[in-house]
């Protein structure tokens, strides 16, 4: 079974390779990685002839225009990239009966839940690169096109020890700063990038024993949180384990204190409780995954910091 990767440069496709389980359902995988050199998802041409080089059985698109920031001022290759570059995966996807996992955000909702959002929930963006992703979601749900075989995993604020993340950015904050602000009024939950790695495969196995899954899924860690509880979670954490030697002095504050070009939403909590019960997994709670990052850190990664 073939699986091509786009984005595969970037952390979950990285994190997709690693993962990679031998066979499914006695089948051998290939893998098929393509970084953004090899495979242009704001090229349509570019789609159509790897899909059509490569003949999939699966396509995961990982790769995306992930600069929230910037895509307020880049909306034309945000929606390129992130809205017609899925739309072109499927649509030569459908010639071949390929498979798709497209990955979404819980930025495709606009934050003013006060309860986790549901799958159907009305989608309704708040910022260029939410928009970027919500359009995708349109045109691979649209009647009108027919496709079938898509799975749309929405997840939020995704982690992991590799690539550039909020984790990685704060353990290094931590190591080396005195004070350290962070925001406090974006509540939602992280996602470690094991987990989802391990969800997007699972989900492939599933399809191919004929279990029904839904075209949209919820996927995050469990629990609830926001920036500033994870960024005090990882101090506490590394202090207890003796990963760092500084004492930072962590300070809440709002989303308006950095002034950042794209808004985001308040309340992006995503109620993934019908894909734990598909998949039948057990959900790790946000503070675990930490605990589990913290310790999978390496020794190089380690001394780099201790010896600033
Ligand atoms: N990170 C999060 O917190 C988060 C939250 C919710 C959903 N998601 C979604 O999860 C998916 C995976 O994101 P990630 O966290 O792994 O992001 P990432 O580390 O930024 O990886 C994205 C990859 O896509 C590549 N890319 C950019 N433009 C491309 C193009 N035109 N054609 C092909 N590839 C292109 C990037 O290459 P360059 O780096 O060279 O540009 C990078 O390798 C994305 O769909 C993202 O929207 C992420």
């Amino acid at each position: 079974m073939k699986v091509l990767i786009t984005g595969s440069e970037g952390q979950l496709g990285k994190t997709l390779i690693k993962k990679k389980p031998t066979e499914i359902i006695n089948k051998q995988i290939t893998l098929i990685p393509l970084s953004k050199k090899e495979l242009d998802l704001s090229n349509e041409l570019s789609c159509k002839e790897l899909i059509k080089k490569y003949n999939p059985d699966w396509v995961i698109n990982c790769g995306a225009y992930t600069s929230v920031d910037m895509a307020e001022s880049q909306k034309e290759i945000a929606n390129a990239v992130n809205a017609r570059g899925p739309y072109h995966l499927a649509k030569y996807l459908k010639e071949i009966n390929g498979k798709f996992i497209q990955i979404s955000t819980d930025f495709v909702f606009n934050g003013e839940s006060n309860k986790a959002y549901e799958i159907d929930h009305p989608i309704n963006p708040i910022n260029a690169y939410g928009e970027s992703k919500a359009r995708a979601e349109r045109y691979l749900t649209n009647k009108e096109y027919d496709f079938e075989n898509i799975f749309i995993i929405r997840t939020s604020w995704v982690i992991g020890n590799i690539g550039k993340n909020f984790f990685l950015t704060m353990f290094k904050l931590i190591s080396e700063k005195q004070t350290i602000k962070v925001v406090n009024d974006q509540i939602g939950c992280i996602t470690s990038l094991d987990n989802l790695a391990k969800v997007c495969w699972e989900i492939i196995k599933l399809k191919e024993e004929s279990v029904k899954i839904p075209n949209i899924l919820h996927f995050s860690d469990s629990g609830i949180c926001t920036w500033y509880d994870v960024a005090r979670s990882i101090f506490e954490l590394a202090a207890e384990k003796e990963l760092i030697l500084n004492e930072p002095k962590i300070d809440p504050v709002d989303s308006d204190y950095f002034n950042l070009p794209a808004k985001r939403p308040n309340f992006s909590l995503l109620n993934s409780q019908e894909t734990y019960n598909l998949l039948q997994f057990t959900p790790t709670h946000w503070r675990k995954s930490l605990d589990i990052l913290l310790d999978s850190l390496d020794d190089k990664f380690l001394n780099k910091l201790k010896t600033k």
